[in-house]
């Protein structure tokens, strides 16, 4: 670890130069002609046309491609795509299997957006129909379609409002002069700025004064989007990618909402997760054996903090060989005794999984090389390289097989009866990651001496379970053994390609093109799947296609239960499956920041339901007000995981008082929250809607939110506006015009062109503004476990907006079920004076509604059962079962 984090200091102290370069040959790239437009015909729901090389090839970064075809459809009345692909049909295209395409044709009179296009050189505009607002146009450079480069730049206007284009750590609103945005899924230890991260999602939404709209580029090849101005000022957004077609879906909006939403229709809406998975989480790297994790759930039970979910990273392996188990520290009997103790205190238990399999004579390696599913080289042999157990091979998730081994192996490992029977799964690695060395990496095997590294430091003596035996620790001192159906042009060079993407890992001391390139740190991009498909153009797909093959795998053992799985590595549309944490940061108050924007991006632009970072931080030394505060905030992510790197000081939450405390107060607010977040999150799966959003989501008319990430929305109705700095107990929070209510004192706050200064906020709490005009239903007390807060009764908190009215909504379901068989969706609206409860009532349970809060009623009445001190908010004993709709008199 020591080694890594020199390099990674040694690549951030140099990442300043590494930007300054630029790929040497753009002077040629002025001298490509571009295209002509011909046999151009226009059909009542597109636009067909060949495209030929309008002059000499100019051949910078490949081959010039001398017939391509154009194909636009207008898809539905917000939607259209347009496809440029070679004539031939063969150049690569991102497989159906993993990102399947939306159909669909509409009469282009009936779209809000138009297409339309120059013939020589070829350009074309995406416009809004209605007022002629161009959106897109590429006629501010050449178009550019080579063997193993792409070019297209569109113009756009001054200081644009650009989000999107992850996985990056950067502002949530990217910068626009020199910045460039790779796309080269990548292990990326630190999450450094201006670099590729783990997964790829080229969508980006552009927020204008006049409304909203998106760009996708579905494309998984190695790319650079530039965001730049020209010579003479004028600003573009040029992709740069190194193979794939221009494969584009330009979606109208007008706000960010109906954007992501029109997005989302076609990438897929997040899946839905159990309700559990919305408790708290524990997890650390280093738990040094079975009694290690039993001692941390018994320390979370002893002061009272309440765990939903104990986690295991590779340190429960054999060796760190996936799907073992440590025989002397992590023994299987001791792991169930620990699982069935979890499960009887109605707790849960993840493990990790890597996709690398270590290349030793052990079953899961042996299974793999008989059923063919391993990467080979082309000689035939298996493609080997190093990750934690030393030499592995990786499966080729194109492979034949590959379904029957990886759910047998889960079936095996993971059995209920005679294995370790986990609730959800933690999957990592998956870029693929392949280290130390920098590619090219002569001998894998010199390179796996040293690992895994040392074992964790001697601990305190150990607390354990009732009724387990305090024993001695077994020292970790074993050692370490090591639509696609187009294949793709040939003659490609597939490892070193003229254009060269700024790949930044994480790992290494200079920019790629010096290093070799787009296979450091991973798989070699020369190998070939068993389908013909090249790792060249498919690196980006790795971790998705492991996420849907667990998945499936998990769903498999547990058929008809929701399976979750959190993912490192992802593409777009990953979220449909899958949830994601956003890497290995750092225990820094920089990154407690940045762990917002890196959430806002997935929650709100690429259609995540489930993401979170690493609470107090993965690598370095925590602290306490730092812990103290990112309990709190973590409380406001939707996946909310304490994790820590190894040889860190713990950072459990009970370590410290104030964490402690930190942690209770947010878990009681967010666990009486749950089910309204749980709503928001099924509202998201159902039509798109951001379960958690940027504050301009909501305020998309106000352009001082559009600049705004550290505050945010946690549900419709609630701003998250944490303490940001160090040493700090104010922060200034920006309420757009309207009727906000502080959390706990529900004094009303009128929002408006001023920041409001909160100050006194102590290092155990956490600003929260509810938003005027919504209803928020919450549990009436918290509880230990999210099955005991299931129990609970509701109340309602009727927030009115300055006309006296509020609405909201809540959704019901077993929590667990992937089809269910009987839901309850109400909604709440208040006008007046008269609360509605309308909606379906399918759902039988136990718990009504028996309170209601009215939040800015008449200020100064006395509270017919309590009120909040000082404030204007009157509570009223109700008695509202959801069995049917009902109408009644409150305030
Ligand atoms: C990677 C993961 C991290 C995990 C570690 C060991 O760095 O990102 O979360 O703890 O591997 O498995």
């Amino acid at each position: 670890m020591v080694y890594w984090k020199a390099l990674l200091y040694a690549g951030l102290a140099s990442a300043a130069a590494l930007f300054k370069k630029d790929n040497a040959t753009a002077a040629g790239l002025d001298q490509c002609p571009g295209y002509k437009a011909s046999n151009v015909r226009v059909t009542a729901t597109g636009v067909t046309a060949d495209l030929t090389l309008a002059g000499a090839a100019c051949n910078v970064y490949g081959t010039d491609l001398p017939h391509l075809t154009l194909q636009v459809t207008y898809q539905t009345e917000d939607r259209i795509h347009v496809l440029i692909q070679d004539q031939g049909n063969q150049v690569y295209q991102v497989p159906e299997s993993v990102f399947p395409r939306p159909g669909g044709s509409v009469w282009s009179q009936t779209s809000k957006l138009k297409f339309s296009y120059t013939a020589n050189p070829f350009s074309f505009k995406i416009t809004r129909a209605k007022t002629g607002e161009v959106i897109f146009d590429t006629s501010a450079a050449s178009l550019v379609f080579e063997s193993q480069y792409l070019r297209l730049r569109t113009s756009l206007p001054a200081n644009p409002n650009l989000y999107g284009l992850g996985e990056h750590s950067d502002s949530l609103r990217l910068e626009t002069t020199n910045y460039i945005r790779t796309m080269w899924n990548q292990d990326s230890y630190g999450i450094p700025s201006h670099a590729n991260l783990y997964g790829t999602h080229p969508f980006y939404l552009e927020q204008r004064a006049t409304g909203a709209h998106g760009v996708f580029f579905l494309n998984s090849n190695g790319m650079d989007i530039i965001i730049n101005k020209d010579a003479s000022g004028n600003q573009y957004l040029e992709y740069n990618t190194i193979g794939g077609v221009f494969d584009f879906y330009f979606v109208a909006g007008p706000t960010p909402v109906a954007a992501v939403q029109q997005y989302g229709e076609f990438a897929g809406f997040p899946t839905m997760q159990p309700y559990w998975g919305l408790g708290f989480h524990q997890c650390r790297y280093g738990y040094r054996d079975a009694f290690d994790v039993a001692e941390v759930v018994q320390n979370y039970s002893l002061a009272g903090i309440p765990l939903e979910t104990m986690w295991t990273d590779i340190d429960y392996m054999d060796r760190r060989r996936v799907f073992t188990l440590d025989p002397d520290r992590f023994p299987l009997s001791k792991m169930r005794e620990l699982v069935d103790h979890l499960h009887a205190h109605d707790q849960h238990y993840v493990v990790m999984v890597d996709p690398a399999v270590a290349y030793q004579n052990y079953p899961p390696a042996n299974q793999g090389l008989e059923d063919n599913v391993f990467m080979l080289r082309s000689n035939g042999s298996v493609w080997i390289g190093v990750v934690w157990p030393g030499v592995t091979v990786f499966p080729d998730w194109f492979s034949a097989n590959i379904t029957r081994y990886w759910n047998g192996q889960f079936q095996t490992f993971f059995d209920a009866d005679t294995g370790l029977d986990i609730d959800a799964l933690w999957i990592d690695m998956n870029e693929p990651s392949n280290f130390p060395c920098n590619f090219p990496c002569d001998d894998p095997y010199k390179a796996a001496i040293g690992y895994p590294p040392a074992p964790p430091p001697v601990r305190a003596p150990p607390r354990p379970l009732p009724g387990w035996p305090i024993r001695n620790i077994v020292p970790n001192n074993k050692p370490s053994s090591g639509r696609g159906d187009q294949k793709g042009l040939p003659g490609r060079d597939l490892l070193y390609p003229k254009y060269a993407i700024h790949n930044k890992a994480a790992y290494q001391d200079s920019w790629n093109a010096d290093k070799g390139g787009i296979s450091n740190h991973t798989v070699n991009t020369d190998l070939i799947h068993q389908n013909g498909l090249a790792m060249y153009d498919t690196h980006n797909l790795y971790g998705t296609m492991m996420s849907s093959a667990s998945r499936d795998a998990m769903e498999a053992r547990r058929p008809g239960l929701r399976p979750l799985v959190i993912t490192r590595s992802t593409f777009a549309g990953a979220g449909s499956k899958v949830g994601h944490w956003l890497g290995d940061n750092m225990s820094q108050w920089s990154y407690y920041t940045v762990s917002i924007r890196t959430m806002l991006a997935f929650t709100s632009l690429f259609q995540f339901g489930f993401v979170g970072s690493d609470v107090c931080g993965f690598g370095g030394n925590t602290n306490e007000e730092l812990c103290a505060r990112w309990a709190s905030l973590g409380a406001f992510n939707t996946f909310y995981r304490n994790h820590n790197d190894y040889g860190n000081i713990g950072q459990e939450f009970y370590r410290w008082p104030s964490v402690a405390s930190a942690a209770k107060k947010a878990i009681d607010i967010r666990y009486r929250l749950l089910d309204y977040i749980y709503t928001a999150l099924w509202r998201q799966s159902t039509d798109g809607t951001p379960a958690v959003s940027p504050m301009f989501f909501q305020y998309p008319e106000d352009p001082a939110t559009w600049g705004l990430e550290l505050q945010f929305f946690f549900g419709p109705g609630l701003v998250v506006a944490p303490v940001t700095q160090q040493g700090s107990t104010s922060v200034n929070v920006y309420l757009p015009s309207g009727v906000f209510y502080d959390w706990y004192t529900h004094a009303r706050i009128d929002g408006g062109a001023t920041n409001h200064a909160i100050t006194g906020v102590d290092i155990t709490s956490i600003p929260l503004f509810i938003r005027g005009g919504a209803i928020l239903p919450l549990r009436v007390k918290s509880a230990n476990t999210t099955t005991e807060l299931r129990k609970q009764n509701f109340e309602l908190l009727i927030a009115l907006d300055a006309s006296g009215s509020a609405s909201g909504e809540l959704y019901l379901d077993d929590g667990v079920s992937i089809h269910q068989r009987a839901t309850t969706h109400v909604t709440f609206t208040y006008k007046k004076g008269i609360f509605i409860l309308g909606g379906s009532f399918s759902l039988r349970v136990p718990f009504l509604i028996s309170k209601v809060t009215i939040l800015g009623g008449r200020p100064s009445a006395a509270a017919k059962s309590s009120s909040a001190g000082g404030s204007n908010s009157e509570s009223f004993d109700v008695h509202l079962p959801f069995t049917g709709p009902a109408s009644v008199r409150i305030g």
